[in-house]
């Protein structure tokens, strides 16, 4: 492993991006920020030392494991690929995973949620096993502070601006992370993939599938999160090990891929008609979505 995860550092903003900030702003006062940059270094140790403590467990080897297992297979299955690419698949073994990239979504508070913490440090190691540059991994929660942000970036990430809603088309392959997300996150990502050239691209972290079914009542899910419905026949989850201590952390997490042979089987009907999702009928939405701007200047032709 790499020494990325061990040397972070807290960079700051370019000189020209502060004093754009300074003419803009009131400057806060000198003790704000030095007690928030304590407690962004307070963070940044803190989720250092819970990378360490991952690092040593059984749990940490068989995700890693389970991940490249997945990333290789789905990345590479012989009945889709030509002679050609299994020839650049040779020549270019082994680093079949430094083409992925990471999105993550919904992580939640790390400075105040333990498990969010936790989520983040796994997050961390699996970027190094998977070879993706931490450059590449985006990440988005509304929930962050921007102490948060802040961590994150000094972690060599990338803090997405804009709430996406989770609808990221992936045009290469893609890890996405959403741990213990709500329905529509996952729904959303799927509606924006659902193609089968997107959707084989696509490998998802998170709540497991048949699991979600489980707990929703068959009719609800068919008409408010139909996307998720439809997926769990066609997917291949790879349940993750989870220990009793950290139940409220990883559990029911499984590693989801959508295997290109699966997907070409399938009539074309199944990507056709594919509306956006709307939710008009959830009362427990768990999502938060982009605001939108409402004009308050009367429209022409209103009156
Ligand atoms: C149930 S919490 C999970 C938090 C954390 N991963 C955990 O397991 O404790 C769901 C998270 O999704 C985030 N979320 C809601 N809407 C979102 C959106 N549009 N994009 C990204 N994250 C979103 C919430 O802010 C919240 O942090």
């Amino acid at each position: 492993m790499s020494d990325s995860v061990e040397e972070w550092q807290v960079v700051r903003r370019g000189k020209g991006a502060s004093r754009k900030f300074k003419s803009h702003h009131q400057i806060p006062p000198a003790s704000a920020c030095l007690s928030e940059q304590l407690d962004v270094q307070k963070l940044v140790r803190r989720i250092r030392d819970t990378v360490s403590e991952l690092r040593v467990e059984d749990l940490w080897l068989q995700w890693k494991n389970q991940l490249l297992l997945a990333t290789s297979t789905s990345l590479s299955r012989p009945s889709e690929r030509s002679e050609t690419d299994a020839q650049q698949d040779k020549e270019t073994k082994g680093t079949v995973q430094q083409q992925l990239e990471c999105v993550c979504y919904g992580l939640g508070s790390f400075s105040s949620c333990v498990s969010a913490r936790y989520q983040l440090a796994m997050l961390l190691l699996l970027l190094d096993a998977g070879q993706i540059p931490p450059k590449n991994c985006s990440l988005y929660d509304p929930a962050f502070s921007s102490a948060e942000r802040d961590v994150l970036r000094g972690l060599g990430l990338t803090v997405l601006t804009e709430n996406e809603e989770g609808k990221r088309l992936a045009t290469k392959p893609t890890l996405f992370y959403l741990m213990h997300c709500g329905k529509a996150l996952y729904n959303n990502l799927l509606w924006k993939n659902w193609s089968p050239c997107c959707l084989s691209l696509v490998t998802i972290i998170g709540n497991c599938f048949s699991g979600i079914r489980e707990r929703t009542i068959e009719r609800e899910l068919r008409r408010d999160y139909c996307y998720i419905s439809k997926a769990v026949d066609l997917c291949e989850e790879r349940l993750l090990p989870c220990p009793s201590r950290l139940i409220d952390v990883f559990s029911d997490t499984a590693v989801i891929t959508f295997p290109s042979d699966r997907l070409n089987k399938l009539p074309q009907s199944t990507w056709t008609d594919s509306p956006e999702p709307q939710y008009q009928h959830c009362l427990d939405l768990e999502i938060i979505l982009k605001q939108t701007c409402i004009s308050t200047s009367p429209v022409k032709g209103d009156r």
